[in-house]
């Protein structure tokens, strides 16, 4: 049986092919990235879209994962050109008679629709329940897992400064879960024939403060946790984001995460700990800055998620 997915060299995408290969099934991924050491079973195609090009890429597949989707709007790519693309991947899967297609959204899209990553994904997800007839919408909350941007990051910055300024207080709630526990649910998805909507989120459900906390234990510190008003923190940002030349935090991503957009409304799916996996992973949280802009726009962004923090490193 024959899977395509988008980014399988990325982050959820390289989790999510690791488990299709282990049940079993033939990998090719659609990745403007170079092949990292031990994917060489997984063959590529350019992330392009183009019409023609991705039905030669899915012709002949029984499965379809989509993982595509932008962080921010940036250089010209904007949520509603994120969705005109996930259309055409959709569509060109539709007319390719690709069996099954399971595509990757986000909790709580259509309780988001204020903000632009949500409203995308909310359009995508209506796009695939009327046009599909095969299919599977997997919405995961928080992922966490190596190379995962938000929580590496917080964790860089825990360790690099005395304090931490929490955003409005931090008593909004997230829900996050593992990678491994995420490509389980989305794989599983894809071997179901029912259609269906499900969340991807773990057995715990903490305040934004005490993921926070979380995170610091796991590497092994104890910082000043400072509430500001959430306006603050952005501004707060400003510079260390001109020096980093990265995005951080966006405003949306804020009010995503006070809109505790980020938990879901049904029995967690998720069954492993991400306290755990945080405790016995916290050496490598943040050893590295994940630069998110660099990895997607800049001179990183043909390497390989996987090599990025060595790279940063060495
Ligand atoms: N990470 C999370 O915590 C989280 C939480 C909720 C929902 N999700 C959803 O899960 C899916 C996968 O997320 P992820 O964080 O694992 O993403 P990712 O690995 O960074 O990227 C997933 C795919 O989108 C492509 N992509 C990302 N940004 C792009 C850009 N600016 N231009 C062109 N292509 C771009 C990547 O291309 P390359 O293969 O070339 O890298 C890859 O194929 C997304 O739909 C996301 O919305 C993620």
């Amino acid at each position: 049986m024959k899977a395509v997915i988008t980014g399988a060299y990325s982050y959820t995408g390289s989790a999510v092919a690791q488990e299709l290969l282990r049940r079993n099934w033939q990998v090719h991924t659609l990745t403007n990235r170079t092949r990292p050491a031990g994917c060489e079973n997984i063959s590529a195609a350019p992330l392009r879209f183009d019409r023609e090009h991705l039905e030669r890429e899915l012709a002949g597949a029984d499965l379809f994962i989509n993982t595509y989707w932008i962080r921010l709007p940036w250089k010209g790519q904007t949520f509603d050109s994120a969705v005109d693309n996930s259309k055409l991947l959709l569509r060109a899967a539709k007319d390719m008679g690709v069996g099954r297609v399971v595509h990757v959204s986000v909790s709580n899209a259509a309780q988001g629709t204020n903000l632009g990553y949500y409203a995308g994904k909310d359009r995508v997800e209506n796009y695939v329940r009327s046009e599909l007839e095969n299919y599977a919408i997997v919405r995961p909350t928080l992922v966490v897992g190596p190379q995962d941007v938000l929580s590496n990051n917080i964790a860089w910055f825990l360790r690099r400064f005395p304090f931490f300024p929490v955003p409005d207080g931090g008593e909004y709630r997230v829900q996050p879960i593992t990678l491994a526990d995420t490509a389980r649910i989305i794989v599983d998805a894809a071997e179901s024939n029912e259609n269906r909507q499900i969340d991807a989120a773990g057995p715990a459900i903490m305040s934004f403060r005490e993921y926070l906390l979380l995170l610091q234990k796991a590497c092994g510190l104890s910082r000043l946790m400072v509430s500001v008003p959430g306006w603050m923190s952005l501004l707060m940002l400003k510079p260390i984001e001109l020096l980093l030349r990265d995005i951080v935090l966006t405003k949306e991503e804020l009010l995503g995460l006070k809109q505790e957009l980020l938990v879901s409304r049904h029995a967690p799916l998720g069954t492993a700990s991400v306290e755990d996996w945080l405790l016995e992973n916290g050496a490598a949280l943040g050893a590295s800055y994940a630069n998110d802009l660099r990895r997607h726009f800049g001179c990183d962004c043909a390497k390989p998620v996987s090599t990025l923090a060595e790279t940063r490193s060495a």
